[in-house]
């Protein structure tokens, strides 16, 4: 008995995607379904790699075909395509071989937002995304410090090429200035260091491009938000009062920006006594969760302190490769995956184009 096309996806339907919420026939998501007599084969091909419930989604999908009468295998394969969450408008135009640019922000210096760059830009490697970092800081330039490196920038005689660490793809206004050499950035260098990282970098084939901004309500945010359209911004915060003041600035300026804020990450959130395993909260507690609900944006998660976050930071080694199974490891991989999901989300927000056909 030749098993029907139709009845499969219709079994299918009941599979829903828990972000999207809908099912993942209506989304898409079901590639070269072949079908041999009783054996049924598929691919799902989800939007993101960093999905958390990529094994359940399969197992789902694998039972319900299974219901169907005359089936006798089932073979799922996974598969993502990450797509774009904002498009070229107006005159913000897309980064050549970009998909999604996300900026990482904070109102103050000091809480950790190039941390969270570099650990999150791992995380979704990691993953099985396609992962680069632009190195926007230009007062503390220090994501070459943190990926261990130490790079002149290079040509293939038409572009920069990005240089390449841990799986990403790096470029760092330290780069062109130098290790301590102090530079004064007008308003229009700056603006045309951004555009150049942006069109004159041979970035290849990014899922997401992670900006690290320096801190305070800034040039380079405005210039950003001139430049490219940007999927998301995520403000990261400590818990303290002073932090969270800041930070709602930030969120406030990003609304302005129309760079919509994707996300809220707590860092230096609690301390765990690596002798009692108590847990101390240093700078407070609730804080970041509480101003999410305010701004009705997502919390993504809690970073707590921890001794080795510091000195991976210092010697060029970050957490998410010394030591990804750890609390904070798996805090930041946690992080990352709702930032994917956020970016999924998003593409499916779109306003979508109708094409009417006249006949
Ligand atoms: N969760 C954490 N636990 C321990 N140290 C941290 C943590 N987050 C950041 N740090 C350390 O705090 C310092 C400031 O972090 P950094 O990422 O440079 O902040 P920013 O980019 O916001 O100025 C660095 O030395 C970093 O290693
Ligand atoms: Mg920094």
């Amino acid at each position: 008995m030749q098993v029907e096309q139709a009845s499969v996806l219709e079994a299918l339907k009941v599979v829903q995607d828990p972000d999207l919420h809908r099912d993942i026939v209506s989304l898409g998501f079901i590639k070269d379904l072949a079908i041999d007599g009783g054996r049924v084969a598929f691919t799902i091909e989800l939007t993101t790699p960093a999905c958390p419930v990529k094994d359940l989604l399969r197992d789902q999908a694998r039972a319900a075909v299974m219901q169907v009468a005359g089936v006798s295998s089932v073979d799922v394969q996974m598969s993502a395509r990450v797509r774009e969450a904002v498009g070229s408008d107006g005159g913000r135009q897309a980064v050549p071989g970009v998909k999604n640019v996300i900026a990482v922000g904070a109102g103050k210096g000091g809480v950790g937002k190039t941390t969270v760059a570099v650990n999150l830009a791992i995380a979704l490697a990691k993953s099985g995304g396609r992962v680069g970092i632009i190195d926007a800081d230009i007062y503390g330039p220090n994501v070459p410090i943190m990926l261990g490196m130490k790079t002149q920038l290079t040509t293939d005689g038409q572009k920069i090429v990005p240089a390449e660490k841990f799986g990403l793809q790096v470029i760092s206004m330290g780069f062109l200035t130098g290790d301590d050499a102090p530079i004064i950035w007008r308003g229009p260098m700056l603006h045309g260091a951004l555009q150049q990282f942006f069109r004159e970098v041979a970035w290849t084939n990014l899922d997401y491009l992670i900006i690290d901004l320096p801190p305070g309500t800034g040039d380079v945010a405005l210039s950003l938000s001139q430049t490219v359209p940007v999927a998301g911004a995520i403000v990261v915060t400590t818990p303290q009062q002073v932090s969270l003041a800041d930070s709602r600035r930030a969120i406030a300026m990003y609304k302005k920006l129309n760079i919509p804020p994707i996300g809220i990450i707590e860092n230096m959130s609690y301390f765990v006594c690596g002798n009692c395993h108590h847990e101390a909260d240093i700078f407070g507690h609730g804080g970041g969760e509480q101003m999410a609900i305010d701004f009705g944006i997502p919390f993504l998660g809690r970073i707590p302190i921890y001794q080795p976050i510091r000195e991976g930071s210092d010697t060029g080694v970050p957490l998410m490769i010394s030591e990804p199974d750890s609390v904070s490891g798996k805090a930041f991989m946690a992080a990352a995956e709702r930032t994917a999901a956020q970016v999924s989300i998003a593409s499916y927000s779109r306003p979508t184009i109708q094409l009417t056909v006249v006949k």
